[in-house]
């Protein structure tokens, strides 16, 4: 179960890219143990105000609190000293080499002579990915040899290894087909397992009902729901990212009806 006090809590959050108003007002609630998915068409601002947590943009206005302290995230490198760690769809894994070596790219082990510690390193990957997914055995083989969901789990060992507990998904499941979207269904229920606080970026509302716990909607920048799954269905959460309108026919502060047009 999910601790009733939130790791992280974004709270008012704006931002603005020249006259555009990509995120406004929003806020979030990230729970350990929990996937939050995070609803919205293209250009809602999801991927904006995920861009805010990760460091990646700095904040207009709005504040973070992490663990009940205020967050000062200007760049990754703060965002990760917080445990937040981004997987994004495009993984950035480099794809001539082997797990143990992405897991560790740029952190490497080495022995006190300043040479590659192999064995060390496939030693922490082995332990790492048996976290994750206990029956990935290739640990000599290119990345590009695996499969997607073998390669999105090679990139989320690689946040655990350097102590995320704040995992944030963009797109997991796209362009996966059936058998990998059930891998990584499995890795995030490991995640979940672990403590870990998800959230999770989705166009596919299938995966976000079977994944997700909680999921916020977004539009045109702005906050139009927040709940749990088990209360709602597909059908209203549809017409929330569509129309912005809620499930008793009213719209969220600052959502503009289209029904008045
Ligand atoms: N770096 C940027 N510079 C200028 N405008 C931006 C920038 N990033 C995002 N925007 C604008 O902000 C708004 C929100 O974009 P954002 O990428 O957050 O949406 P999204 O919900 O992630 O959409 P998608 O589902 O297409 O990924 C859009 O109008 C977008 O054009
Ligand atoms: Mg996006």
């Amino acid at each position: 179960m999910a601790k009733a006090d939130a790791l992280v809590k974004m709270r008012n959050v704006y931002k603005q890219f020249g006259g555009i108003r990509a995120v406004e007002d929003m806020s979030i609630d990230i729970h350990e143990g929990e996937v939050l998915g995070l609803l919205g068409h293209n250009g809602a601002g999801k991927s904006t105000l995920i861009k805010i947590l990760s460091g990646a943009y700095p904040i207009d206005s709005g504040e973070i609190v992490i663990g009940g302290e205020q967050a000062d995230i200007q760049n990754p490198r703060d965002a990760k000293a917080y445990g937040i760690e981004t997987i994004y769809q495009t993984l950035a894994l480099a794809d001539n080499l082997p797990a143990p070596a992405n897991i560790f790219f740029g952190r490497e082990i080495r022995t006190r002579f300043g040479a590659l510690d192999e064995a060390a390193m496939e030693h922490a990957a082995i332990k790492v990915m048996k976290r994750l997914n206990p029956n990935f055995k290739n640990f000599h083989e290119a990345v590009s040899n695996l499969s997607g969901g073998q390669r999105q789990s090679v990139a989320i060992a690689r946040t655990l290894q350097f102590n995320a507990r704040i995992i944030i998904m963009d797109e997991p499941t796209a362009a996966l087909g059936p058998h990998e979207t059930q891998m990584v269904a499995d890795l995030i229920q490991n995640l979940k397992k672990e403590g870990m606080a998800l959230v999770m970026i989705s166009h596919d509302l299938h995966d976000v009902f079977d994944l997700a716990d909680r999921i916020t909607v977004m539009k045109n920048g702005r906050h139009v729901w927040t709940g749990r799954v088990q209360d709602t269905d597909k059908d209203e959460v549809l017409q929330m990212i569509i129309l912005g309108k809620l499930p008793d026919g009213s719209y969220a502060p600052g959502i503009v009806s289209e029904d008045a047009a």
